[in-house]
């Protein structure tokens, strides 16, 4: 059920079924389970404590569950999901610490696996505890997401991985429990610092990693448990994730390793305060008469459009024009917004038909054939810095060249930077304007106006 899921989430039109098999998924495990703790529960005086536990556990659980599920905003969803990252980085260090009290019957060779299985699964799910928690921080914005520069930080990164080696070498050969309290405590303050020292751009790779890295955690879990399925279920996670890390790489054109060791993010020496010249202003009754003579029109969505919610009424708007026989097209850059297919849900909840939604690398090099490109609070994603300007923090990540159509309208509050702290010269080009307002209540105003 969760490859099926795996598999259906990997296209549009096969997304909701995908949904369906891995909620199907999930059912089923927790079924099992529970018939398995109720056959338990009938002979013995443990088996009915554990029932009791489970019972609580999962009324506990389930409710707060189903109440944070309720009352998330959609722009609420990548920090509840970098929250959810470290309850099972918490869940993986309890089984390990769980795995090293109570000990179990072994001897030789299988004893040092246990033990092994124990201080990597703890190491693995403490990283992933705080680093989970930090993005959280960073991501609704409790914490600031420049990144910590602390003096010698990659060396801290790799003096801990070496003495985590070591330490497991240690552990397996006398497993002392002070070994496995320093461990837990190394994990914790290298995922704090893995996660601080990542820049506010990087953040895109750093939520795929930690979907990663809880994966690897239940996968450990899953060992020591003795439990194929979570051991499957957990590497099907560490690995698609892993996978979405690369892909997400690729998008910004970055390599992990040079994620890791920060960048995007970080204030570059120039750039900040450069005088771009005059930005230019349009009204939404301009805009539409602008639009009813394109014979071509992109619509850029990014994090405003999100937090406008405008996805309905930019559909309507996308619906009209194609009504009028305009070619209305979608172009998605991959990190935009703030969740890896962030735009590409919110369209298609507006149902927009996904034949006209397009990926960065489809639509660019039309761009420069374009009548009209609306720019629907986009920013770093559309900034012609990250192409023109090698000293930019963000130089080098492919955008979308929304500055090669004939015209261009920006839609966003103010003139302020983007998530990356960047300016963005594309407000100030001759043939770009800014129509300012929340995205949604203009794009209505232009409906009307239309
Ligand atoms: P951003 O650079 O985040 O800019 C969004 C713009 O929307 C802001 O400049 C803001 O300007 C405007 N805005 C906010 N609320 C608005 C509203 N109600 N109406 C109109 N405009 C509004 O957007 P982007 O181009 O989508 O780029 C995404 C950024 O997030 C990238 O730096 C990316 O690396 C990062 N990131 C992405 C992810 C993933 S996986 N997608 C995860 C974490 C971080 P005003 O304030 O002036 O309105």
């Amino acid at each position: 059920m969760f490859i099926l899921s795996l598999a259906g989430l990997s296209q549009h039109e096969k997304a909701r079924a995908g949904v369906l098999y891995g909620i199907s998924g999930m059912a089923l495990a927790l079924a099992a389970t529970f018939w398995l703790t109720v056959q338990d529960a009938w002979g013995s005086e443990p088996g009915r404590a554990g029932l009791l536990v489970l019972v609580i556990a999962v009324l506990v659980g389930g409710a707060i569950g189903l109440w944070r599920a309720r009352v998330v905003q959609m722009t609420g969803i990548p920090e509840l999901i970098a929250l959810l990252h470290s309850f099972v980085g918490l869940a993986a260090v309890l089984v390990g610490w769980n795995g090293h009290l109570a000990a179990p019957d072994l001897s030789g060779s299988l004893l040092a696996v246990h033990h092994a299985e124990v201080f990597i699964g703890v190491f693995i799910g403490a990283v992933t505890f705080t680093g989970s928690i930090v993005a959280f921080l960073k991501l609704s914005a409790r914490m600031k997401s420049s990144p910590l520069m602390l003096p010698g930080k990659n060396a801290i990164n790799l003096g801990a991985l070496a003495a985590f080696v070591a330490l497991t070498v240690w552990y397996v050969n006398d497993s002392a429990l002070w070994l496995l309290v320093v461990v837990t405590i190394l994990a914790l303050g290298l995922g704090w610092h893995l996660v601080a020292s990542i820049g506010g751009g990087d953040m895109p790779v750093v939520v795929s990693m930690l979907n990663s890295y809880s994966g690897w955690a239940a996968a450990a879990a899953g060992f020591l448990l003795n439990n194929d399925l979570l051991i499957i279920t957990g590497a099907l996670v560490g690995s698609s994730g892993a996978y979405l890390s690369y892909i997400m790489c690729k998008a910004m054109n970055r390599s992990f390793l040079a994620v890791i060791a920060g960048g995007f993010g970080i204030a570059a020496p120039t750039g900040g305060d450069a005088d771009y010249g005059e930005h230019q202003e349009i009204s939404a009754q301009a805009t539409a008469e602008l639009l009813s003579r394109a014979s071509s029109v992109v619509i850029t969505p990014g994090y405003g459009m999100a937090v406008a919610q405008a996805q309905y009424p930019v559909a309507e708007l996308a619906h009209r024009l194609r009504e009028r026989g305009v070619d209305v097209r979608f172009g998605i850059h991959p990190v935009a917004g703030r969740l890896p297919g962030h735009m590409n849900v919110l369209l298609a909840e507006a149902k927009v038909p996904y034949d006209i939604v397009l990926e960065m690398d489809e639509i660019n090099d039309d761009l420069g054939k374009t009548s009209v490109v609306l720019v629907i609070g986009a920013n770093d994603t559309v900034n012609p810095a990250a192409a023109e300007d090698p000293s930019s923090p963000i130089a080098g990540m492919p955008v979308l060249r929304v500055w090669e159509a004939e015209n261009v309208v920006v839609f966003k509050r103010s003139m302020a930077a983007g998530y990356a702290g960047v300016q963005n010269p594309l407000f100030y080009r001759e043939n770009a304007q800014m129509l300012f307002g929340d995205a949604k209540q203009r794009v209505e105003d232009i409906l009307r106006a239309l």
